[in-house]
């Protein structure tokens, strides 16, 4: 199948526990809900993409356990393909624990289980299907020699390449100058530069090579910054959250959707940013992630009511 948003990805099932508010260090609390939940930033910004209508493929390493089997049952529900992704028979699945606090916040701590295995052989296996793609796309979850041979051959086929620099990490120096599109939140973009604001330190990445940094802001929208123009911002949405989780991955996975259909920039981040604000409203990261319909009829609705406007300051 050919697919216009290839991932090179993680894969994790997420065991959520909410309580009232961070635990202190030694601290046991009862915790007042559980959820297993599929999440892993790949898989969550796969799904996104999938459901604005894109064609997806998937490079991915699972856990030959029930987790494992979990993934690729979802994945056969959103219509992504996962001929690419390899079983790792007699290896534990990528789990995330995540703490979710009353005012929608989190903790997350990420074993990668079988996805620490994802080989920079196991994506040239995939070349074909990256070298056809659209759009190439990876997060820091996954092995940065799997990302860096991704981009690699995205680059020699002219494919446009993004990566969500999440978890922030150390970047090899050879990655930055592949990457046409980087979506670090504020924390992620101020560990990977050292500046006194996010222009400046947008500006220090773009001077390594990056073609855009995209930096988004949760509550306060988005900035776009490129080399020759002046940056474009989109206003956030006051929403009432249930759980941020995945709202990150939604935004990138949206975005990856519309910059592969060729939407101009301003409406793909108007888009982007509609998804995210909406994929808060349930809990888990995929459970509220919005199709094109749904950001179509909430953005239609939110300009009636004037809520969340794009603005264009070039
Ligand atoms: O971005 C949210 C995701 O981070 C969760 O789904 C969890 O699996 C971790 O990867």
């Amino acid at each position: 199948m050919a697919v216009d948003v290839a991932v090179v990805a993680s894969w994790n099932v997420d065991l959520i526990a909410h309580i009232p508010q961070p635990l202190t260090r030694g601290q046991t609390r009862m915790a007042h809900a559980f959820e297993r939940l599929p999440g892993g930033k790949g898989s969550n910004a796969a799904i996104a993409a999938a459901r604005q209508g894109a064609p997806v493929g998937l490079i991915a390493r699972i856990g030959g356990d029930d987790f494992g089997q979990m993934g690729l049952d979802l994945w056969s529900r959103e219509g992504i393909d996962s001929q690419h992704v390899v079983r790792g028979e007699g290896e534990t699945n990528g789990t995330a624990l995540i703490l979710v606090y009353e005012d929608g916040d989190n903790s997350i701590a990420v074993y990668p289980g079988a996805g620490a295995g994802l080989s920079a052989a196991q994506v040239q296996a995939a070349a074909g299907m990256l070298a056809q793609a659209r759009l190439v796309m990876a997060s820091c979850e996954v092995p940065l020699a799997a990302t860096l041979t991704a981009f690699e051959i995205a680059r020699a086929h002219g494919v446009m390449t993004l990566l969500n620099p999440a978890p922030a990490m150390p970047l090899p120096d050879q990655l930055w100058p592949l990457i046409d599109v980087l979506t670090p939140n504020e924390g992620e973009l101020m560990s990977l530069a050292q500046a006194p604001d996010i222009e400046s330190a947008a500006h220090q990445l773009l001077d390594r090579g990056v073609g855009a940094v995209l930096v988004t802001l949760g509550a306060h929208g988005c900035a776009l910054f490129r080399p020759d123009s002046a940056p474009l911002r989109v206003a956030g949405h006051a929403m009432r959250v249930v759980d941020t989780i995945g709202a990150g991955d939604t935004f990138t996975g949206t975005l990856a959707a519309a910059l592969a259909r060729q939407t101009p920039w301003p409406e793909a981040l108007r888009w982007a940013n509609a998804a995210a604000a909406l994929s808060t409203q349930a809990h888990g990261a995929v459970t509220a992630m919005p199709t094109a319909a749904q950001v179509q009829a909430w953005l239609e609705q939110a300009s009636t009511e004037h809520l969340g406007g794009c603005h264009d300051n070039r």
